[in-house]
């Protein structure tokens, strides 16, 4: 099972099972078909190995619909770190604490063998120079952070307990890249913004430095995590990438040969300077080490971008998909 299915990372996790031969249920509450068709061929139902449910995890009933699964991918989540000041902190706690307390609850009761939940390298807070592993103590810098963060302890205290048959393995992604990326994302906005000439807002001076990770990558570790060891806990998802806002700028420049405008704003609350994986538990447990550069990945999420009628000059080479 899948819960996100039809978000960016849930929908190339889904595609990926799918072709490894799975048998999928995935759960969200949007339909997959509301996500770029490019990456959700495999996902659109078409396949007689998938099943969606179109739900929202904190009403359904979860039992019977987990009743045949193996191991749950819990990815189902409200990302994001700016938007989690103020009022919509509320969707935060619903979706990433209360539903995830439902996910385990389910889990246990349908004897899960194995949940991987979906957890986010903002937990750690401001890196400094030095990588960030597993064992560093958290200190969230955002609200978001605060419930990833609550989203793991409550995995694993669930899966403590003596009578819950279910292991949890948490993998920390960091800063997720490829095609069908959040449009709220940096990746997603530079590239668009040198396709269609519009403006792009940069918060800061574009220093902050991010382990950008390629998609496929994520996918690759998180079907590992399924057959990790049951004592793997928590293990770092980072693409090696450790680049600036200012590389990622250039190397959209570059790609495709046009200049990015820019708007300057300050920088936003919780916004962490620097993100940087240790990658050695991902080696030992996971066998797992990214294989998509910075550069090639961008390349691949700029051929799969569709640029929006509305937003190009009729007649330009834009306006149309670049894949
Ligand atoms: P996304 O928004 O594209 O996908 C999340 C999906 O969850 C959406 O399709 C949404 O409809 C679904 N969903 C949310 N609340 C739901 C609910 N109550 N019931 C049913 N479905 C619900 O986000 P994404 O970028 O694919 O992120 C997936 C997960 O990975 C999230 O948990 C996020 O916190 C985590 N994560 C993402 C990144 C990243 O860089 N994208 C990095 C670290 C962690
Ligand atoms: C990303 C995801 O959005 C989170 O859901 C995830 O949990 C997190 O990675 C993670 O690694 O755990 P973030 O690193 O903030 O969060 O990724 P972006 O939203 O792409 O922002 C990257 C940087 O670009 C930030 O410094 C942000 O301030 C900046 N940015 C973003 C801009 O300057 N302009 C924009 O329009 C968007």
């Amino acid at each position: 099972m899948v819960t996100g299915a039809a978000g960016f990372i849930g929908s190339h996790l889904t595609a990926a099972l799918l072709r490894e031969g799975s048998s999928v249920v995935g759960i969200d509450r949007r339909d997959p078909v509301t996500v770029p068709p490019t990456i959700t061929d495999a996902a659109d139902g078409s396949s007689p190995r998938y099943h969606h449910v179109r739900t929202d995890l904190l009403t359904c009933a979860l039992e019977p619909v987990m009743q045949d699964a193996e191991v749950v991918f819990h990815l189902a989540g409200i990302p994001g770190v700016r938007p989690s000041w103020g009022q919509q902190f509320g969707e935060y706690v619903h979706t990433n604490i209360l539903a995830t307390q439902r996910v385990m609850e389910a889990a246990a009761r349908a004897a899960v063998r194995r949940v991987v939940v979906a957890s986010s390298s903002s937990v750690y807070g401001p890196a400094g120079d030095r990588p960030s592993a597993e064992s560093a103590l958290p200190r969230p810098l955002s609200p978001y952070a605060v419930t990833k963060l609550a989203e793991e302890h409550l995995c694993f205290v669930h899966a403590a307990r003596v009578d819950c048959p279910t292991s949890v393995v948490a993998l920390r992604y960091f800063t997720v890249y490829g095609p069908g990326q959040r449009s709220d994302m940096f990746i997603h906005r530079a590239l668009r913004a040198a396709v269609t000439g519009q403006p792009m807002r940069l918060y800061g001076e574009g220093r902050q430095r991010r382990d950008f990770t390629y998609v496929d990558d994520v996918v690759t570790a998180t079907i590992a995590a399924a057959t990790a060891r049951d004592d793997s806990g928590i293990v770092n998802v980072g693409g090696g990438s450790n680049a600036s806002l200012r590389d990622v700028i250039d190397i959209a420049q570059s790609l495709t040969g046009r200049q990015i405008r820019m708007e300057r704003l300050a920088v936003c609350p919780g916004d962490v300077p620097t993100t940087l994986a240790d990658p050695r538990r991902a080696q030992r447990l996971l066998g797992w080490r990214p294989s998509v550069d910075l550069r090639s990945g961008m390349f691949r999420q700029l051929r799969s971008l569709t640029v929006p009628e509305p937003q190009v000059t009729v007649g330009s080479p834009d306006s149309r998909h670049l894949a």
